[in-house]
């Protein structure tokens, strides 16, 4: 498997993934929001080659000064065509993130997950993650 940076002849192959993953026609906004995840210093994008196709994908974020942290990386997206579920495709993404968030002085890693998704839950805390000192708040008005 080989892990380097996204670049945007791999963007039609991670819509296939991403179309795979959710069982949904991949929106044209959400292709806008993948092209700005290549070549950017602070929207982070790498994938994920096995046999000369993409396996997954992972994007991540850089912020600075957000939510009362200096600096703080998040993991944001990570997907795995599904036949390649299972084998280690995401977790060796997700370490490919970490490794470049701490090259970027980044020591405060945190990423969001639905209460009610077990297995996003399962992978995550398999990652090493756990509860933060942050609360998510909706605005319902
Ligand atoms: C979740 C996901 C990224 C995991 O990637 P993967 O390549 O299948 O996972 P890995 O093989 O790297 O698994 C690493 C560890 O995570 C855990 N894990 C992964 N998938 C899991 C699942 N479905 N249920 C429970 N634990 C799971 C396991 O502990 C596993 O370690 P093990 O194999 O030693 O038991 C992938 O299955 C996926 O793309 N799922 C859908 C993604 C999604 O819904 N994304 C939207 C929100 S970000």
């Amino acid at each position: 498997m080989n892990l380097r940076a996204m670049k945007t002849e791999d963007l039609a192959e991670v819509k296939r993934i991403q179309g795979h993953v959710t069982r949904h026609e991949v929106p044209q906004p959400w292709m806008d929001m993948l092209a700005k995840h290549v070549d950017n210093e602070y929207r982070l994008g790498f994938v994920a080659e096995k046999d000369g196709s993409l396996a997954g994908f992972i994007l991540g974020e850089i912020k600075i000064g957000h939510f009362g942290t200096d600096l703080s990386g998040w993991l944001e997206l990570v997907g795995v065509e599904p036949g390649e579920m299972g084998a280690g495709v995401g977790a060796a993404l997700a370490e490919k993130l970490f490794a470049t968030l701490a090259e970027r002085g980044v020591a405060n890693i945190y990423t969001t997950v639905r209460w009610d998704s077990g297995d996003m839950l399962a992978f995550f805390k398999k990652l090493g993650f756990d509860r933060s000192n942050f609360i998510n708040l909706r605005l319902v008005k």
